[in-house]
């Protein structure tokens, strides 16, 4: 096999086997070519999409192992989701440096770590993945992005980032709760999210200036996506400093403030 199959059997393949190929053992210096099928996701019958919706568990019931767990096939679901879009930006920007596919290929590795840390937890406490169901916001919005560009914003200085956010706000709701096996999850998870962000917006201010980050950063979000989505329910500067972000751009995120609905946040989403 070589990557471009085996980029192929991570995106379109139907099983979490599939999903967790590890590409890091292929020669990246093979030269991937645009693939021929719709750039969507393969999911068994186990783990596909559903459009039923569930809530994720409010922070107040974490006391409950059964939350606990569906909080942790909320996050698991994120990774897969995560795994997926990346390996679909190996096959839609093909011509693009090595350091480009190597960078996507060993953020693919922590989210395939972090989607098993989270299935082992979840198992532990009576959950398999695929128990609930599975939603595909991430993929839908994913759907208009055309360049590399449009990917790191939407996918690190956005999706990621809000998950440096939610990262801390629930590794400390499990340590009040005392979970620390899932207290422990989420710290590395943590770390390895701000090396993910640090990434986009490396790669981004390769493009342009750091001054104009933030004004760039939005002109390629996706039409009904805003900065709003790039927060959790508290925001936090640490992680953000830590993956290179400017004090300034830092700021303009957190006071960002939109009118969207899609975009407002309760609870974690
Ligand atoms: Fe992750
Ligand atoms: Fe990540």
């Amino acid at each position: 096999m070589n990557l471009q199959s085996a980029v192929e059997q991570v995106l379109f393949g139907g099983s979490i086997e599939d999903k967790l190929l590890d590409l890091s053992e292929f020669d990246l210096k093979f030269s991937l070519t645009p693939t021929k099928k719709e750039i969507l996701p393969g999911r068994n019958k186990s783990i596909e999409f559903s459009k039923e919706q569930i809530k994720f568990p409010r922070a107040g019931s974490f006391h409950l192992k059964e939350k606990r767990a569906l909080a942790l096939h909320f996050f698991a679901n994120h990774e897969l989701l995560a795994i997926e879009m990346m390996a679909a930006a190996l096959l839609m920007f093909p011509d693009l440096t090595e350091s480009f596919k190597k960078n996507l290929v060993s953020t693919i590795k922590d989210e395939q770590k972090h989607f098993l840390l989270y299935r082992k937890r979840m198992n532990q406490l009576g959950v398999d993945f695929g128990d609930y169901p599975l939603n595909d916001f991430f993929w839908r919005q994913f759907a208009s992005i055309k360049s590399p560009e449009e990917f790191y914003a939407l996918v690190a200085l956005t999706f990621e980032s809000a998950n440096l956010d939610f990262a801390i706000y629930y590794r400390d709701i499990f340590g009040e709760v005392e979970d620390l096996e899932c207290q422990k999850i989420m710290s590395i998870v943590l770390e390895d999210e701000i090396k993910h962000v640090a990434r986009g917006r490396s790669f981004l201010e390769s493009q342009v200036d750091p001054k104009e980050l933030w004004n760039y950063y939005q002109s390629l979000l996706p039409d009904k996506i805003t900065p709003a989505r790039s927060k959790g329910i508290k925001f936090f500067d640490e992680p953000r400093l830590k993956a290179g972000l400017s004090p300034e751009f830092i700021s303009s995120q957190r006071d960002y403030r939109d009118q969207f609905k899609v975009t407002k946040r309760k609870e974690w989403d």
